[in-house]
């Protein structure tokens, strides 16, 4: 892995650092085992993880009493590579061709094999850089080392050059920082880190889950964007309209499964979304920020899905004039 990350822990501020990760470790710790759902402006609410796995169960009845359910299970791990050519007019000219790996939703406790499975799917492809977007597991509490295991499988069989970044999603907890630092995962909780190439940068700033566990940290760690080329990593599109505001370049995220189970032609039954319902999945534009809502690979609540696919995204950045001259 080279060690090309350019973080605050190089900029003589790592104290100041630990006691911000301690404040936002301590606060997001409450905020799990309260058991409600934080969204902006301070407004709080029960989330609905329980009453919706009940309803699942019933759903997975019905789906084996009518013969479908092994069919929605081979659909889960038909897990598709996918590569996204995207182009931008700033995008410094060093990275024209800058690959990223993109990893959303793994839920690793939800099926077999799939550790394995994402390793064969993205085979012999080495990228500049794995971002992984959150929810590395289905339970909302409870131990992860299973989930670590799994983890630490992708960081050793995966080619990164510029190694990995995470975030965490909603299902994940603030217990996993630390031990996937620890594998090699830089975790970006409301964050910055550059990568420099040739005397430019990009750079990524990473949020904390905002669906579960909205602060306003999460929006403010995104002002930054106007003064670089920027990829925010958000597990879900619900700042997207705020990050465009910001300046931010790149949007990835993932957290709605394109829908996992979904009508004919993909239309969604559930978003799990507050905001940005249109934005549910693949590629979008808002402004003049660019967007990817990955369907992810994993599943959550029953491990089927009807009418869309897991998906493993490999983006390829392109500078609109790079790209003329070729
Ligand atoms: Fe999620």
């Amino acid at each position: 892995m080279e060690d090309t990350f350019r973080n605050i822990h190089e900029t003589g501020v790592e104290k100041r650092l630990i006691n911000r990760r301690q404040i936002w470790a301590a606060n997001r710790f409450w905020m799990e085992v309260d058991n409600m759902k934080t969204k902006r402006y301070g407004n709080r609410g029960r989330h609905h993880w329980q009453a919706l796995l009940t309803l699942m169960r019933v759903f997975k009845f019905c789906l084996r009493i009518s013969g479908c359910y092994h069919r929605g299970v081979r659909n889960a791990m038909d897990i598709r590579l996918r590569e996204l050519d995207l182009t931008f007019p700033d995008l410094p000219k060093s990275f024209h061709g800058f690959s990223i790996l993109h990893l959303s939703d793994l839920h690793l406790d939800g099926s077999e094999g799939l550790a394995e499975s994402i390793v064969a799917t993205i085979g012999d492809h080495e990228v500049d850089l794995c971002v992984l977007t959150g929810d590395y597991r289905t339970k909302l509490h409870g131990v992860n080392k299973h989930i670590m295991t799994g983890l630490s499988y992708l960081v050793d069989n995966i080619r990164s050059r510029h190694g990995f970044l995470g975030i965490l999603g909603n299902h994940d907890d603030c217990h996993m920082v630390n031990p996937m630092e620890k594998m090699g995962i830089q975790m970006l909780i409301n964050s910055t880190c550059l990568i420099e190439k040739e005397g430019e940068r990009i750079q990524f700033i990473g949020t904390d889950d905002v669906h579960y566990y909205y602060t306003d940290q999460a929006l403010h760690c995104l002002e930054p964007a106007e003064n670089e080329f920027s990829i925010a990593l958000v597990h879900s599109p619900e700042l997207f309209d705020l990050a465009a505001a910001m300046g931010v370049d790149l949007y990835l995220c993932g957290h709605t499964h394109a829908g996992q189970v979904c009508l004919p032609g993909g239309v969604a039954l559930l978003k799990h979304l507050n905001r940005g319902h249109a934005y549910y999945r693949g590629h979008w534009r808002h402004g003049e920020m660019q967007g990817v809502t990955n369907a992810g690979v994993g599943t959550s609540g029953i491990p089927v899905r009807f009418n869309t696919r897991g998906e493993i995204l490999i983006h390829h950045l392109r500078g609109q004039e790079t790209r003329a001259e070729n």
